[in-house]
């Protein structure tokens, strides 16, 4: 195909943190099983692919930062990172070089994932490291990219950052202009907080008591609560809302999968929901066994928010 002609100074496109609203649907049939009203909240189909939650927290952030076309961006995170795959994505499209430091147990094998090909496609430089040698990765290529002149952004893996918690608190305001009043419970997939802690903000903004359940995809619950409990005070001074971080369905840690999370991924595919066994099938696992134990009670009006994660379980 002919090369595109490049035109110094013209941005590729421009950056917005305003997309259409992610379809809110609902989905009787698995609700009426489990006896309450359930919407799905389908972050997994905003406007980027296969990016979901890290689309509203990365754009804020770099929003916020005004990146520019020619600025450097380093983020880093695990070698199938949907926040990295989303960096990537972004930077492409704002004509932003993008380094991802990624750690895997892999060594080299893990240049042949099909998370970091995609990357490698996008335009971002991936090096893969072990997760001691990322913190000397960042800071090596932060001198190197700053010495060549650039305007260096480094972002936290996972975008766990205020900008990230605003992007959710405002999607909270979303939710409750699609839905009317305020739903009985969110249930999410949560890892380092800040999606939940933006949720939590915005909905207490809102007046709502509605409660927001983060399901650990990792981190244990006292760890959870304290990262949910620090993100929310960077955009709100509620310190009186409880924090429900539940850790019973991590299933042994980040990327495992225990037979019953499979079962609910293979199932809800069954059903036409797509759900990824590293993040939303461990939430939406969770949101079955609390109603089914009346931990949310029958007849509640439950959202699940789908944080997206789709490439996870593409690439098993
Ligand atoms: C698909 C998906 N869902 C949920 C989360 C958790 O988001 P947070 O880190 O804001 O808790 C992530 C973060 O990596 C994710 O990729």
């Amino acid at each position: 195909m002919t090369a595109f002609p490049s035109r110094p100074g013209v941005p590729r496109t421009t950056l917005t943190t305003h997309f259409p609203p992610s379809p809110l649907e609902s989905w009787d049939e698995i609700g009426h099983r489990l006896g309450v009203r359930l919407l799905v909240k389908r972050d997994d189909l905003l406007p980027f692919p296969l990016a979901g939650n890290k689309v509203r927290k990365l754009t804020r952030e770099l929003a916020a930062r005004a990146v520019t076309t020619g600025d450097v961006l380093i983020t880093s995170g695990g070698v199938d990172s949907n926040h990295c795959r989303t960096a990537a994505l972004l930077g492409a499209r704002l004509g932003i070089d993008v380094d991802l430091v990624l750690h895997s147990r892999a060594g080299n094998a893990a240049q042949d994932r099909l998370s970091v090909r995609v990357a490698r496609a996008l335009g971002a430089a991936v090096h893969v490291v072990s997760a001691a040698e990322m913190p000397d990765c960042i800071d090596a290529l932060h001198k190197l990219r700053i010495d060549s002149g650039k305007t260096v952004h480094v972002v936290p893996g996972g975008c766990h950052t205020k900008a990230g918690v605003e992007a959710y608190a405002d999607a909270a305001g979303e939710l409750l202009d699609q839905i009317g009043t305020a739903p009985d419970a969110v249930v999410l997939a949560s890892g380092t907080g800040a999606t939940q802690a933006g949720l939590v903000a915005g909905l207490a903004r809102a007046g709502c008591r509605t409660r927001v359940i983060g399901i650990s995809v990792a981190r244990p619950a006292d760890r959870g609560c304290a990262a949910v409990r620090e993100a929310l005070a960077w955009s709100s001074d509620d310190t009186q809302t409880p924090i429900e971080f539940l850790d019973s369905f991590v299933d042994g840690g980040y990327g495992c999968a225990s037979d019953a999370t499979r079962d609910t991924v293979r199932r809800a595919w069954r059903l036409g929901l797509p759900l990824d066994s590293t993040y939303t099938g461990k939430a939406f696992r969770g949101l079955t066994e609390l109603t089914l134990t009346e931990a949310i009670p029958r007849g509640a009006t439950v959202v699940f928010w789908h944080t997206g994660g789709l490439m996870n379980q593409l690439v098993e």
